[in-house]
């Protein structure tokens, strides 16, 4: 995981765009971290009332939840409460939208720009429970590069 992250720690020294930065870095989640079988963005669209969150750059297979509403999935709590969700079972989990039936659990890490969530990093693993608090740390570490990318150059 720490080459992973001076990995990451590069993408981000040469990335021109924060999307470019975001493409690159669920392609390199996608790739390198063997559990992370779905790995991608869904960002918060603020022409709709209330907003929705819109499906962005991703790896993995796709899925048929391209925009959530707030009240809605495990990405809707993550993102109406700021708060990283980890479901270790989905299938326990009454809020979780099926994406693809092979998934077991699931991480959402809301991004923030200057302290309001703008959207959010979101993970599926075929594996149960294989986010830890080590994973936790890490994606969180993936989603506050992003927020200072988007704070100091937007989409
Ligand atoms: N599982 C998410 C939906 C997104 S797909 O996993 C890619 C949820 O419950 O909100």
């Amino acid at each position: 995981m720490e080459e992973v992250k001076a990995e990451i720690g590069r993408l981000a020294a040469s990335a021109t765009t924060a999307q470019k930065f975001m493409s690159e870095l669920v392609a390199l989640l996608h790739k390198r971290m063997l559990k992370y079988n779905w790995v991608g963005f869904y960002m918060l669209e603020y022409g709709t009332h209330p907003p929705v969150l819109v499906l962005g750059p991703f790896q993995g297979a796709m899925t048929p939840h391209t925009r959530i509403p707030l009240n809605q999935g495990v990405c809707g709590a993550a993102a109406s409460t700021g708060k990283t969700i980890v479901v270790d079972d989905v299938s326990k989990d009454p809020r979780y939208l099926a994406c693809s039936l092979e998934t077991k659990s699931e991480i959402v890490v809301p991004v923030f720009v200057h302290g309001k969530v703008v959207g959010e990093l979101d993970i599926d693993s075929h594996f149960p429970a294989a986010f830890t608090a080590t994973d936790q740390q890490f994606v969180e570490y993936c989603a506050t590069l992003v927020s200072q990318m988007l704070e100091s150059s937007p989409v």
